[in-house]
């Protein structure tokens, strides 16, 4: 059992070698024709191995969105940022591209669309149990938020990257001087992240944290909650997997790990969560709440809201017949918890990535303490057994009573 365990641990390794990780930010300002400017940053995240490549692209232009292409070693990525940052969609077409063709193996984006704010008045954190008119709702388009200059406020050398949305307009959300951040990072090599709940990562994952750090709520039973979309760059069937967890030694008292997927099998591009968030940004287990997703839906009307975004710039026009896009709302917070004004802060983390997502394996100290308390009874078990057939072979054997009994005569013997 143990060396089938190590034997895997040695593979898995192999399977996640290590990869060089390098990041670089860039940030204009265009003119468009009717003297507005408008300014975007994007972030690229190269992960290079001996086989292949993982770039991540990140911007808030459009929505926040990170773009994950799955490439051969010879892929060039290039983003025409002021293309990209052209309000005619003619021109925004083709502002990402990757050079050779061929060596594109898989392409996915993540897209945050929506922060929606709910009035919780029957305080059960399950936003499902709404409709438009039966509570109060301020819903909020990603899209129309201002994002800071990416340089000023990402760490590039430490392959860290931050879109983050602080407005001074006048707008009420932003009455507490609050933020709106989403922050990713990629990583070169296999570990856990050091704050709660933990999350598994290797190098074929960015971790990403979404944080809503005092923003304005004029509903007294506020409950935030996110709109996320994820398009495969392909016809695939994207699905959501749960698994139950033995053991919840990283994240104490969570016991699930979910899985969206792009691809129902194989290798495919995901999104990585445990169903926790944390009322402040400082985590810990006495700020640990639940949270809860709802279901995938198709995305076949909201085409136009995407000709904004990094999706249509790489895939051009006809993006929606040669991809899949699914959205689903994140919601925070669990019942009886103080809702959202009780710190009006919530943070919650998950992983991007692509391959097969990490799965919740018990570590090696558990291994070894269970190992230790099942093997110790079975080591004296065995060399109990031993002991006693040693003892049982060398000692003296019985008289042979039965010999003596039949023929009447004492064998001869040795002694
Ligand atoms: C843009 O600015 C230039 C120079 O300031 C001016 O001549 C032109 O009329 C402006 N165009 C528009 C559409 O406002
Ligand atoms: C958009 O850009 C294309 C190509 O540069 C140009 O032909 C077209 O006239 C532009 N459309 C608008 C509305 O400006
Ligand atoms: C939110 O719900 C609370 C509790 O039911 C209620 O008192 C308050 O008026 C609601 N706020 C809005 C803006 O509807
Ligand atoms: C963005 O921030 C960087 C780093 O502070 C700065 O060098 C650059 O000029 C900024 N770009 C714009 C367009 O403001
Ligand atoms: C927000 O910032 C402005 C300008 O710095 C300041 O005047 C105001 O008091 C701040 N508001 C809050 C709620 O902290
Ligand atoms: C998320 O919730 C909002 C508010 O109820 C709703 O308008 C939107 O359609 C939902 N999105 C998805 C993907 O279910």
């Amino acid at each position: 059992m143990k060396t089938i365990v190590i034997f895997l641990l040695v593979l898995v390794s192999l399977c996640f070698a290590d990869r060089k990780v390098t990041t670089s930010i860039e940030h204009e300002c265009r003119k468009e024709e009717d003297n507005s400017t408008v300014c975007g940053s994007y972030a690229k995240i190269t992960a290079v191995s001996d086989t292949d490549v993982l770039h991540y692209i990140v911007t808030a232009l459009g929505f926040p969105t990170v773009f994950v292409a799955y490439t051969k070693p010879d892929a060039i990525v290039s983003v025409d940022l002021s293309r990209l940052l052209s309000q005619n969609v003619t021109e925004k077409a083709g502002s990402v591209v990757i050079k050779p063709a061929e060596s594109v193996l898989y392409t996915y984006s993540l897209l945050f669309t929506k922060l929606i704010d709910y009035n919780d008045t029957k305080d059960s954190a399950d936003m499902s149990s709404y409709d438009a008119t039966s509570t109060a709702w301020n819903i909020y388009d990603l899209s129309d938020f201002t994002w800071n200059n990416m340089s000023n406020v990402s760490d590039p050398t430490g392959n860290m990257v931050v879109l983050q949305a602080s407005s001074n307009e006048p707008s009420d959300l932003w009455e507490y001087n609050g933020t709106l951040s989403i922050k990713l990072k990629a990583f070169s090599s296999s570990g856990r992240e050091d704050q709660l709940p933990h999350l598994e990562y290797n190098a074929n994952i960015a971790q990403f944290d979404l944080n809503i750090d005092h923003l304005y709520t004029n509903l007294s039973m506020s409950r935030f909650a996110v709109e996320v979309i994820l398009i495969s760059g392909g016809q695939d069937t994207q699905k959501i997997d749960g698994t139950r967890s033995i053991d919840d030694e990283y994240a104490p008292g969570v016991f699930f790990i979910n899985n969206w997927l792009t691809k129902s099998e194989g290798d495919s591009g995901f999104l990585q969560w445990k169903p926790v968030c944390y009322q402040s940004l400082s985590r810990s287990r006495s700020k640990a709440t639940g949270m809860k997703h709802y279901h995938l839906q198709s995305l076949t009307e909201m085409d136009d809201m995407l000709t904004n975004t990094l999706v249509y710039a790489y895939y051009g026009k006809g993006w929606a017949s040669i991809t899949t896009a699914q959205a689903s709302n994140f919601s925070f917070g669990l019942g009886q918890d103080g809702g959202y004004n009780k710190t009006q802060v919530l943070t919650w983390s998950g992983s991007v990535g692509y391959g097969v997502p990490p799965q919740d394996s018990v570590s090696t100290i558990v291994l070894i303490i269970i190992s230790a308390g099942l093997g110790i009874p079975v080591v004296i078990i065995i060399f109990g057994g031993i002991f006693v057939c040693i003892k049982k072979r060398t000692a003296k054997p019985d008289k042979p009573l039965l010999n003596v009994q039949s023929n009447g005569y004492q064998p001869i013997s040795d002694h």
